[in-house]
């Protein structure tokens, strides 16, 4: 089948959603310093295969992995099946390098499907390129354990990168046929360079493993890091820009493409144990709302434990975001940016709904009696409240006030706030446009 005619996934349940669950979770979570620890400290096989010999998560649940997610206000769930370590999750038939070849003795995978599906979730898998396990995979010198290996060329006699390519293909057949629906499929990543000395699409045979992926999952969504074109069709559906927050919404060639922002509560994807610069609640629904006020979605990560659990500071994080979004989901979900005639105030973001037709005013930081909305808000909004309790914010101002702000009331909407803001880390407006 030429390439011309492969469709795109259906994006549209992705745009509603906005908020999902990355769970990076392999046998770096035995070291927990990292799920590069291998590639950063040079760790050979045989002194990495105690991870694989001690790996005994008799802690995991996934019930109530997805419960937390749910709680959050999660819609998806992204898992690593496979990460760079090159150990899979599932009973893969095409691999000794698995779960149920370590004392755990079980699949990971399917129980995790099922229990998210249980909690209403979409199912994603992040299935990683790169293996630094596997004997065909040639060892280059940017990215592995073995990089600056003096014997690097030796150790390449005999690999073949073309039969690490048939590993690959053969297990996302395996990972689209057996689990039912996958929703997304995250591959990563690419690291093409001028000499041909990176990895790209002649490694992973790209093109190939796209076609399999369209024909066994044509709804499926599928990420940016094949190293594709990026005007090929059905190459990719969502953009992935990691650990920073774009400025603005994403453009290709001028033109809003669907995106998604991955983040990490402290740095790192897999469990780390000594990491202290965990970001707090606050910031992070800030970064949700960001998100969605420019039209993308968050996968917010979670690297679970040796045991098998959300660690204490993950489920505190999970716990502090679903209580705000249990009372403001609604200028979450549906949501996107908000048409241009309505400027952002001073301090704020904006979503909106275009289905229900209301705005939301995120407000990052409490101003003193006034809020004033400039733009098309003077007399296209006909109610305003607060979401959390949905009391009444009162429009307009007094003319006392208004006489020395010199205000034009018809150019600016005045909302009238109370000293005291609401009790929660976001306070947010809900605008009824006209
Ligand atoms: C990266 C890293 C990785 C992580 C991923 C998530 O490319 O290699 O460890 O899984 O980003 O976006």
């Amino acid at each position: 089948m030429p390439s011309t005619q492969l469709k795109n996934g259906d994006t549209s349940w992705f745009v509603h959603d906005r908020f999902g669950l990355f769970i990076h979770w392999g046998l770096y979570a035995l070291p927990a310093r990292h799920e590069w620890v291998k590639h950063h400290e040079r760790i050979p096989d045989e002194r990495y295969d105690l991870y694989f010999r001690h790996f005994d998560p008799d802690l995991y649940d996934p019930a109530e992995w997805a419960a937390a997610a749910a709680g959050a206000g999660m819609k998806y769930f992204v898992v690593t099946t496979k990460h760079h370590e090159g150990f899979c999750l599932w009973d893969s038939k095409h691999t000794d390098y698995k779960a149920t070849r370590t004392p755990c003795g079980r699949d990971l995978l399917k129980p995790m499907v099922e229990a998210f599906r249980e909690r209403g979730l979409r199912t994603g898998f992040y299935h990683s390129l790169i293996d630094w396990h596997h004997h065909q995979y040639i060892i280059d010198p940017h990215i592995g354990p073995l990089r600056d290996h003096p014997d690097r060329e030796r150790l390449n006699q005999g690999r073949s990168q073309a039969k690490y390519a048939e590993y690959l293909h053969a297990q996302v057949r395996e990972l689209l046929s057996d689990f039912g629906t996958v929703d997304i499929l995250w591959f990563d990543f690419s690291y093409p360079k001028p000499d041909g000395s990176g990895k790209g699409r002649d490694d992973w045979q790209s093109e190939e493993l796209l076609r399999l992926v369209r024909r066994l999952q044509p709804d499926i969504l599928l990420d940016d890091r094949l190293d594709l074109p990026v005007d090929m069709p059905g190459a990719w559906d969502i953009k992935t820009p990691e650990q920073a927050q774009p400025r603005e919404g994403i453009t290709v060639d001028g033109k809003p493409v669907v995106w998604e922002a991955c983040q990490t509560f402290s740095g790192s994807w897999g469990y780390f144990r000594d990491e202290t610069t965990w970001r707090g609640v606050d910031e992070l629904i800030r970064t949700l709302i960001d998100c969605v006020s420019k039209g993308g979605n968050l996968l917010l990560n979670v690297g679970p434990t040796g045991r098998g659990e959300f660690d204490a500071r993950a489920l505190d994080r999970l716990r502090g975001i679903g209580a705000w979004m249990k009372r403001h989901g609604r200028a979450i979900y549906g949501c996107t940016q908000a048409p241009s005639e309505f400027p952002t105030p001073q301090d704020c973001r904006l979503t909106y709904n275009p289905d229900s037709n209301r705005i939301y005013v995120h407000m990052f930081a409490w101003p003193y009696k006034h809020l004033h909305l400039d733009g098309a808000f003077s007399d296209r909004v006909e109610y305003a409240q607060f979401l959390n309790d949905a009391s009444e914010v009162r429009m307009g101002m007094d003319s006392w006030h208004a006489n020395q702000l010199a205000t034009d009331p018809r150019k600016t909407l005045t909302l009238t706030l109370p000293l005291v803001p609401p009790d929660v880390p976001i306070p947010v407006v809900e605008l009824f446009l006209k």
